[in-house]
C-alpha cells in the first residue's frame, strides 16, 4: 500500500500564495519523493485549479477539496458540487473533518451521506474520524470510532461493496485534542486508535478492510512524522499547520 501524505491548507492562502507553495512542492519532486508515497493537497476552493496546474505532470501529486454539498446540482445557495470541483481539477474530497463536525455542526449522518455521495460520483474520499478529549477521558475511544464508522458503512448503498472502496476511500484518524494544539498523540495512543480503526474496518468489510489506508492527523511536524509513519497500521499522515510551508511539508513527505 502506498503511504499517503496529505496537506490540509484549511482557510489559508490566496491564489498567489497557493501557487508559490504548490510550485515549490512540485519542483522539489521527484528527487525528494520516496517511491511509495502519494501526495494530496486539500486546497481552498479558489486555489484548486492553480494547484492542479502545478501538479499536472506528476502522477504522485493530487489536489483535493475540503468540502462540498452532496447533490449533483440545485438551489443550494453558497454550496459547491463534486462535479464543479472535478471540473477545476480536484480528485479527492475530505469528509467529516473535525472542524466541519465541531464548527459547522455536521453530524455522523451528514458526514456519511457526503462520503457516500462523493464516492458514488467518482471522487476519492478521505473520511475523518476521531474522539474529543472528553470522550477519550471517559474511556469512549472505541465507541466513538465505531459510531462514526458505522454511520458510513451501514449507510452504503448495495453496490458499494468493500472492494469498490479500495484505492478510493482513505480513513484519517485525527484525535480532536491533537488538532492544531501542538499536542501530538503518543505512539501508544496512535497504535491503539489505529488498531481499533483497523479492527472496525475488518468488522465492516472483512479482509478488504486491511487494504484501506488509515492516516494519522493532529500536530504532525517534520520532527515527529518519521516516528508516526513507522507505526503499525499508520498508512499516511494528514497535516494541517506544518503543510503550509513547502519546506516543512517536503520534510514530512521525505520522513
Ligand atoms: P494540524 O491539523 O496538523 O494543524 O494539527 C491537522 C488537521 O486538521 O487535519
Amino acid at each position: 500500500m502506498h503511504k499517503i501524505i496529505a496537506a490540509n491548507w484549511k482557510m489559508y492562502k490566496d491564489r498567489t500564495e497557493a501557487a508559490t507553495t504548490a510550485d515549490e512542492i512540485a519542483a522539489a519532486l521527484p528527487e525528494t519523493l520516496p517511491k511509495d508515497r502519494q501526495i494530496i493537497v486539500f486546497a481552498p476552493f479558489t486555489a484548486i485549479d492553480r494547484v492542479a496546474l502545478a501538479f499536472r505532470e506528476y502522477k504522485a501529486l493530487s489536489v483535493g477539496a475540503q468540502n462540498f454539498y452532496p447533490a449533483v446540482e440545485g438551489a443550494f445557495t453558497g454550496e459547491i458540487s463534486v462535479g464543479m470541483l472535478r471540473d477545476v481539477g480536484a480528485e479527492w474530497v475530505l469528509a467529516g473533518h473535525s472542524e466541519r463536525r465541531q464548527v459547522f455542526g455536521e453530524t455522523d449522518e451528514m458526514v456519511a451521506r457526503k462520503a457516500i455521495f462523493a464516492l458514488s460520483h467518482g471522487m476519492k474520499t478521505m473520511l475523518c474520524i476521531g474522539e474529543t478529549l472528553e470522550e477519550r477521558e471517559q474511556g469512549n475511544l472505541y465507541a466513538v470510532l465505531e459510531r462514526q464508522l458505522t454511520a458510513f458503512f451501514a449507510a452504503r448503498p448495495e453496490g458499494m461493496a468493500g472492494e469498490a472502496l479500495v484505492g478510493r476511500l482513505a480513513v484519517a484518524y485525527e484525535p480532536v485534542w491533537a488538532i492544531g494544539t501542538g499536542r501530538v498523540a503518543g505512539p501508544g495512543e496512535v497504535r491503539e486508535a489505529h488498531g481499533v480503526t483497523r479492527t472496525l474496518l475488518e468488522k465492516f468489510i472483512g479482509e478488504t478492510g486491511k487494504k484501506l489506508p488509515v492516516l494519522y492527523g493532529g500536530s504532525v511536524k517534520p520532527d515527529n512524522a518519521g516516528a508516526l509513519i513507522a507505526l503499525d497500521n499508520v498508512d499516511g499522515l494528514l497535516v494541517g499547520g506544518a503543510s503550509l510551508e513547502a519546506q516543512s511539508f517536503l520534510q514530512i513527505i521525505g520522513a
